[in-house]
């Protein structure tokens, strides 16, 4: 439902700042639970106010179009809370204590062990626990990031997990032995060894384990690609063939592990990651005679390319000239979307400013999503500076003003560029140049 998330001032100290962060309350109030709040706090009640909104499973949304395209065989949980602990986000996955993506300036935290979601691949642990071979997962997830035309701080990624196991187990369903598929005499075969770790395959699986769980992978998201995009009809998008590549990742929970690009606008951009996942996380979750291959696939970037949707915003207008184009389609691949965007360039102002030495880009960043209502596109470093004596830093910023769906006057964008620029120096501690 909207609006389930209200953000409570259960016990205010003084100065409660309401652009930049919550830090100053004591405890905050998501999605009808409290907590406490510590030195850790920074999500905004922007921020909340998203959370509950699940366009994820509203009917007829581009979002939800693109989830409900399941893959067979797979149990699908739609509903799981996106306030998870810091354990199930990064020490479940074996994120290195000092990994850059646990920074509060790249994550939303409600405190020191809780935070929204930055990945679906929260839940995996759990729900392997749970005894499940294959089951996906879908929705919102929660970074502090760059504004522009393809990022906003709430996204929706589909999580896929497959478990296999050996022939001698039994009791498991044939579907899910991995060497079933392989010609010959395959009673040789073992899915463990006690080996080498090598580009293609971790210490403890054999050769054979890791090339057939990745070639099972990829052929799984190849066919969900081709499916999604390949018989888009004629003559509503003539260009039918995506043109995708595989590309060598890093995740601190997979490996081997690999990217899918596809072009965008004539860019390469990552939708989905994905690999063979650690055996220590199935071992830990109590699956330790299983192995099993994980993807994660963003759920705007796959609807933005196959309905041409150009912006990011355009997912969160409850504008119904939006929404309408998505209505009652059964064949999701006859959609054509006529963006309502005015054809007015974007207006264009800069801010320059003077920062401390704690600054972080995104703290900026999530300034002006708090001030913003729906009018900034894009906004940019432009120029970095130090001045010579006293080492002192300046940024300077150009925000691109542009509605997803009407005109601006320029007297509504220097309304909003002054209140950015003084929330600015009254909540970031910068001086205006
Ligand atoms: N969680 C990763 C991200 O959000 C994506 C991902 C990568 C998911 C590899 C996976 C995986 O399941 O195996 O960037």
């Amino acid at each position: 439902a909207q609006n389930t998330c209200i953000l409570q001032v259960v016990k205010p100290r003084l100065n409660a700042c309401f652009y930049t962060s919550v830090t100053t309350l004591e405890r905050v109030s998501v999605a009808g639970k409290d907590y406490d709040c510590d030195e850790w706090t920074n999500i905004t009640p922007k921020i909340l106010s998203y959370v509950g909104r699940n366009l994820h499973t509203q009917k007829d949304h581009p979002i939800y179009i693109v989830k409900e395209v399941n893959l067979p065989l797979f149990a699908v949980f739609d509903n799981l809370s996106p306030v998870v602990t810091v354990k199930q986000n990064f020490d479940s996955l074996l994120t290195p204590k000092d990994h850059v993506s646990r920074n509060r300036s790249e994550n939303y935290y409600i405190n020191k062990n809780t935070v929204l979601r930055a990945h679906t691949s929260a839940h995996e642990h759990e729900l392997i626990r749970s005894g499940l071979s294959a089951f996906l997962m879908v929705g919102d997830v929660y970074r502090r990031d760059t504004i522009d035309a393809t990022h906003f701080p709430v996204f929706h990624q589909l999580e896929g997990v497959r478990l296999f196991n050996s022939q001698q187990v039994k009791k498991r369903n044939y579907l899910f032995q991995l060497f079933s598929k392989c010609e010959g005499n395959t009673a040789d075969l073992t899915l463990f060894e006690n080996g080498q770790e090598t580009a293609d395959k971790q210490m403890c699986h054999t050769l054979e384990t890791s090339k057939l769980l990745e070639f099972n992978l990829k052929q799984t998201i190849e066919d969900f690609t081709s499916l999604m995009f390949k018989t888009k009809l004629p003559p509503l998008n003539l260009n039918t063939d995506v043109e995708c590549k595989w590309v060598e990742a890093y995740f601190p929970f997979t490996h081997p592990s690999f990217e899918l690009e596809i072009k965008y606008n004539g860019e390469w951009i990552e939708m989905l990651g994905c690999g063979i996942l650690k055996q220590q996380i199935l071992n830990e979750a109590g699956a330790c005679d299983q192995v099993a291959w994980a993807f994660g696939l963003g759920l705007e970037r796959l609807s933005m390319k196959l309905f041409d949707i150009p912006d990011i915003r355009y997912m969160w207008t409850t504008d119904d000239s939006f929404l309408s184009q998505f209505k009652n389609h059964e064949d999701f691949k006859s959609i054509q979307f006529k963006p309502i965007l005015s054809k007015q360039p974007a207006v264009a102002n800069d801010i320059a400013f003077w920062i401390p030495n704690d600054y972080a880009m995104n703290d900026f960043y999530d300034l002006v999503r708090s001030v913003d209502d729906g009018l900034v596109q894009t906004v940019t470093l432009v120029d970095t500076f130090v001045h010579s004596e006293s080492g002192k830093q300046s940024h300077c910023y150009r925000i691109y003003y542009r509605h997803t769906s009407r005109a601006l006057t320029q007297a509504e964008v220097n309304n909003l560029h002054n209140r950015i620029k003084d929330a600015a120096e009254s909540q970031l501690n910068v001086k205006g140049r």
